[in-house]
């Protein structure tokens, strides 16, 4: 599907944009006022704070193809992850706004206003030229990259090789609920951990942390696979991890998860979402000298950049992870940091999987577009068996 997907989109031309076929029903679907294709309705903020900063407008700039590999997606769910709670505050400015505006050519405050939501699935409204994978009106979904205006708006611009078709198994509701925990953990067990569906079946995974977004994501996935899978979580999320496939579960609430863990056979992966004081032990969970690997999710790289600037806190990122990782190498096992890496054709896999009954969309609550702070105040309060959805138009099959 991915080749497929790469022959098709590699021609180059020269106009950004198709020329709209307007018909009746095309304006029926997209249009949402008089004054259509210039200003949305979206949720922005024009500064970095707690929830009193989310501001609801009417006027939010309408997004514009820049490239012609772009497409402009109607959104009909927008996922919450705890990254737009921790970017509502100000996490990652500095590089997030370095890779919006790499030359730095709009000066200062260039981010605002801001929209947040990294999930999205919807309908695509329109192509740019070089786009030969999707159509208009293809229902989509797909993970949008921090650097990105986000998906609590009613219209969103993408790149095409970020977007997906999403699963006729799914409502709206419940595809918004994977695409960004998908990316991330496909980003931290494929491209970094080195997994795929034919090298799982003999391997021992454990996901420290595993009743979250990623972790209940990376469970189904690696059972998927064939894969042995060893879960932290608290005791009252066992019977949910296990409803997913997890094997063996071990509760972090009822003391030091080191012993019981220890007391196991080794692992050949260990994913954390945890962090903290985990990498001070874990790793000796491993099995040495076996290419046996341990992949963080909760690394210090934008904390670092907000905290020295760009140029300095990257150095400090290389100087860690490089003297980290070579701690651990000469005791035979190795240390990696896992990123969220937006993804289509990892996307087209995930939906097969799901279609095939294999992976199910695990949605907590859903909200309505007039209810974001509250759905922010859930996902900040935490500890949720599944993911916080907005529905922001009408029009999707379940809405
Ligand atoms: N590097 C990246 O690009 C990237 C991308 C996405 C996410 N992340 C990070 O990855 C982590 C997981 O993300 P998420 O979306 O899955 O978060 P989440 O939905 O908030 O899930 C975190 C889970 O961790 C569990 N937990 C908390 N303390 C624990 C402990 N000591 N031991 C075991 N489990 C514990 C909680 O489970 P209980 O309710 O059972 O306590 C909670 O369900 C977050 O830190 C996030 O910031 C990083």
């Amino acid at each position: 599907m991915a080749s497929v997907r790469h022959i098709i989109n590699s021609r180059w031309l020269f106009h950004l944009s198709k020329p709209q076929i307007v018909n009746s029903s095309l304006l029926r679907l997209f249009s949402t006022s008089s004054r259509c294709m210039t200003i949305m309705p979206a949720w922005v903020i024009d500064k970095y704070g707690s929830n009193d900063v989310l501001r609801f407008t009417k006027n939010a700039s309408f997004p514009i193809i820049n490239y012609p590999n772009e497409v402009i997606v109607k959104v009909f769910a927008a996922g919450l992850n705890p990254i737009d709670v921790s970017m509502r505050g100000g996490y990652g400015a500095a590089t997030l706004s370095m890779k919006r505006d790499p030359l730095n050519i709009k000066q200062s405050d260039s981010e605002f206003p801001l929209i947040l939501g990294r999930d999205v699935s919807g309908v695509i409204m329109e192509c740019g030229l070089d786009v030969k994978y999707f159509r208009e009106r293809d229902e989509v979904w797909a993970a949008i990259p921090p650097w990105k205006q986000g998906s609590l708006a009613e219209f969103v611009v993408l790149s095409a090789n970020e977007v997906s078709h999403k699963p006729k198994s799914l409502s709206h509701t419940e595809a918004a609920a994977i695409p960004y925990v998908a990316n991330t953990a496909w980003s931290a067990l494929v491209n970094t951990g080195g997994l795929n569906k034919d090298n799982c079946s003999k391997k021992r995974i454990l996901i420290l942390g595993g009743s979250g977004g990623v972790g209940t994501f990376a469970i189904q996935m690696l059972k998927a696979w064939g894969a042995h899978v060893t879960v932290t979580c608290s005791q009252n999320a066992e019977r949910f991890v296990r409803e997913l496939g997890a094997d063996d579960v071990v509760d972090y609430t009822a003391g030091p998860v080191e012993e019981p863990l220890s007391a196991l056979e080794k692992f050949d992966l260990i994913l954390d979402n945890v962090g903290g004081d985990t990498e001070r032990w874990a790793l000796n969970l491993l099995k040495p000298w076996s290419g046996a690997k341990y992949v963080t999710l909760v690394t210090p790289f934008l904390q670092n950049t907000d905290r020295l600037g760009i140029a300095d806190g990257m150095m400090q990122t290389a100087a860690t992870v490089a003297t980290k990782a070579l701690k651990h190498l000469v005791k035979g096992v190795h240390y990696r940091w896992g990123f969220f890496a937006p993804s289509g054709p990892a996307l087209d896999e995930v939906r097969e999987m799901v279609d095939a009954g294999q992976i199910r969309a695990v949605v907590e609550e859903t909200f309505s577009f007039s209810q974001v702070p509250e759905a922010f105040d859930k996902v900040e309060k935490g500890h949720a068996r599944g993911k916080t959805v907005v529905q922001i138009s009408k029009g999707g099959d379940d809405l």
